[in-house]
């Protein structure tokens, strides 16, 4: 047999949603995901399974979890993944979908398509987005690329990943630590914690929920986020329990007291990568270099707190000039794209 039918599975497939409380299920979830998250990506290390999992059994109020297997049989060949965003950004499903290399162009990616179609128009949604990793030189032919748009989805914004190999040299740090404090010193004061002080989470919080909407982000729009206080300290108890360090580097506005810029850098448990979350400076304090400040200030934190980090990864959009060249300034290079992608629904 050649061709399509070749590549066909001949058994009963079925799509069926996964209890996220069913240990055995999640660890053969975790298994299969990351297969397909290092496929043919030699260079991304998996967070280990139990912060994974961890991640996933959050309980937030501003966003619910859903996962369902794909299956052939009894193997357990690709999982989607879907958040619901609760409390802002309510037409939008965000997903994730994974199908094992091993058991491609059989029609699961498509069938788990029309399965989050139907759940985002189930719960009003008119929105799903989504995301992909894929080397620079395939941008225009790469196969989830031509995935995502024979199922309808358009490329909306496209990221660069970028990797910072550590150590990055002190100097280099100092010099451009020092340049930043000349434009801000005396209106604002730079702090980095690995756990910020209560008194600051609200205007954290309201620097937080500007990222989606500051950034470039295309044609895929967000409106601000409602993370608050409270729900940022579920994330930190979710951080303790999952053994994942997060280090905040803010900038305070001496006249306020408050946070009006910050850095994150996320360190999973037992692997050596550290994870750049976002980076924000509120648009009434923008042109006192606090961009770079703050991220000096978090990378000093963590060459000096967690030597044993190789690597540090981060993703902008191309046009998103500012960041980009802050990045290149501490050393970051390109590593590769992270396309996202989006369908829109007519409601019914
Ligand atoms: C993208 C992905 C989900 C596709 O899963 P899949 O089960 O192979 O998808 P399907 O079999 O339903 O493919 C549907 C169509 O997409 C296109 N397509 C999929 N893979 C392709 C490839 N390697 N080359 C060219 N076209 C491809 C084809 O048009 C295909 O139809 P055809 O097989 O009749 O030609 C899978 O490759 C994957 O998990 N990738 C990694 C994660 C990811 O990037 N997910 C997000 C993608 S938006």
């Amino acid at each position: 047999m050649h061709g399509r039918r070749a590549r066909t599975y001949g058994g009963r497939v079925a799509i069926t949603p996964i209890d996220l409380a069913d240990d055995a299920l999640m660890s053969r979830m975790y298994a299969v995901v990351s297969a397909v998250r290092v496929f043919e990506r030699p260079h991304f290390v998996s967070p280990p399974e139990a912060s994974a999992i961890g991640d996933l059994r959050h309980v937030d109020e501003g966003e619910s979890t859903h996962l369902w297997g794909i299956w052939e049989g009894d193997a357990l060949v690709g999982v989607i993944t879907a958040w619901l965003p609760l409390s802002d950004n309510t037409d939008t499903v965000w997903m994730e979908l994974d199908v094992h290399p091993g058991h491609r162009r059989r029609g699961h990616g498509t069938r788990a398509i029309e399965t989050i179609v139907g759940f985002a128009r189930a719960n009003d949604r008119t929105r799903i987005v989504t995301e992909a990793h894929y080397p620079v030189d395939r941008a225009d032919d790469h196969p989830y690329r031509l995935f995502a748009e024979h199922n309808g989805f358009r490329l909306g914004n496209t990221e660069m990943i970028r990797r910072l190999t550590l150590p990055v040299d002190p100097r280099l740090l100092a010099r451009l630590g020092d340049g930043a404090r000349a434009a801000y010193q005396g209106r604002y004061r730079v702090e980095a914690f690995t756990e910020v002080p209560r008194a600051l989470w609200p205007s954290l919080c309201e620097c937080m929920n500007r990222v989606g909407t500051d950034a470039p982000t295309g044609e895929i729009d967000w409106e601000p986020e409602t993370l608050t206080p409270e729900r940022y300290g579920g994330y930190m108890e979710l951080d303790r329990a999952t053994g994942r360090v997060r280090l905040t580097a803010v900038a305070i506005d001496e006249a306020s007291g408050e946070v009006v810029a910050f850095s994150e850098l996320a360190l999973p448990p037992t692997i050596t990568r550290a994870q750049q979350w976002g980076t924000l400076v509120r648009a009434d304090h923008r042109g006192h270099r606090l961009g770079m400040a703050v991220k000096v200030a978090n990378l000093v934190s963590l060459q000096e707190l967690y030597p044993e980090r190789a690597d540090v990864t981060t993703g902008n959009a191309n046009d998103n000039e500012w960041m980009v060249s802050i990045n290149e300034q501490l050393g970051f290079r390109p590593l590769e794209l992270c396309p996202a992608f989006y369908r829109t629904l007519d409601p019914v």
